[in-house]
């Protein structure tokens, strides 16, 4: 991890008005995170924590306040380069997986490199992108399955490896394993944490569970729409290798043990524009 803060939130607040009440989701709201971090955002249901991953990421705007991402203020950006500036900077992992249920994994996987029109990536090099992003993820084998033929865990792989073939700087993931058993959940953790340690990317996790949190670097605990504690986590002493295409270290949560390197470019993720359309 490097001292450089890559997401820097000020006096944040975040107002939802729905004509019959007015629900104050973010209440000045502040944090900092450094890149490469691995950050658990925990906090009871109902306390701000989706509001503030989307406000972080530039999905819903905010009322007041500042955000600036890698010294960067997505608001003052117009609305189709805060869309292009979240498909080459941000992956996004929902519990949800938010497949398209008649595209293979492999098909998942390429389509954003396919819609970045700026990157001008061939068919064929998305495609062979999307299997060595799949491979960094287990699945090899899976390469040609549809969504209804994997398992929630695979399908969560798949999401994965779709959030990471372009290599971004930030992972946004809500609850990503909040619909999978514990030993998947295990894995799923295991394969970002992996990613996090041999790529340095900078990763913000909704959990409900405390055993997530606890393998992240650093937990921030909400209520009420703000920060109400902020602790670092044994797992931040072990040694972190924050460098880009650096080796996987041996602490013991290795998934399959064989590190594979996920791809860089940019890329367009189709139903983030989408939600930002909205
Ligand atoms: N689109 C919305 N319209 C109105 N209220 C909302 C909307 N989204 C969230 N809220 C409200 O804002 C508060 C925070 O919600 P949320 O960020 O989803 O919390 P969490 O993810 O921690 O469960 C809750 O009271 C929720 O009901
Ligand atoms: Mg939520």
């Amino acid at each position: 991890m490097s001292d450089t803060i890559i997401i820097r939130a000020k006096d944040v607040q975040k107002t939802y008005n729905t004509g019959k009440v007015i629900v104050q989701a973010l209440r000045g709201l502040d944090l900092e995170v450094k890149q490469g971090e691995m950050v658990a955002i925990m906090g009871p249901s109902g306390c701000g924590k989706t509001t503030l991953l989307n406000s972080l990421s530039g999905l819903d705007a905010i009322d007041e306040g500042i955000i600036e991402i890698d010294g960067r203020n997505l608001a003052k950006m117009s609305d189709k380069e805060r869309t292009a500036y979240r498909a080459a900077n941000m992956g996004f992992v929902f519990q949800f997986y938010n497949l398209l249920p008649v595209l293979t994994a492999a098909e998942n996987v390429e389509m954003p490199l396919l819609l970045d029109y700026k990157s001008r990536i061939k068919p064929k090099e998305a495609r062979k992108m999307a299997h060595e992003a799949l491979a960094a993820v287990g699945l090899a084998d899976q390469v040609d399955q549809r969504p209804t033929e994997l398992s929630g865990g695979q399908q969560q792989r798949v999401t994965i490896a779709r959030a990471l073939v372009n290599k971004p700087a930030i992972v946004w993931a809500d609850e990503p394993t909040g619909d999978l058993d514990s030993t998947t959940s295990q894995e799923i953790m295991d394969l970002m944490r992996r990613l996090n340690r041999e790529n340095g990317q900078t990763f913000v996790i909704v959990t409900h569970s405390q055993e997530i949190g606890d393998q992240c670097d650093r937990i921030v605990w909400m209520k009420d729409g703000v920060v109400v504690s902020d602790t670092q986590t044994q797992s931040a002493a072990a040694p972190v290798n924050g460098h880009s295409n650096g080796h996987t270290n041996g602490n013991g949560h290795n998934g399959n043990g064989h590190s594979k390197e996920v791809i860089t470019n940019e890329a367009l993720i189709p139903e983030l524009q989408t939600m930002s359309a909205n």
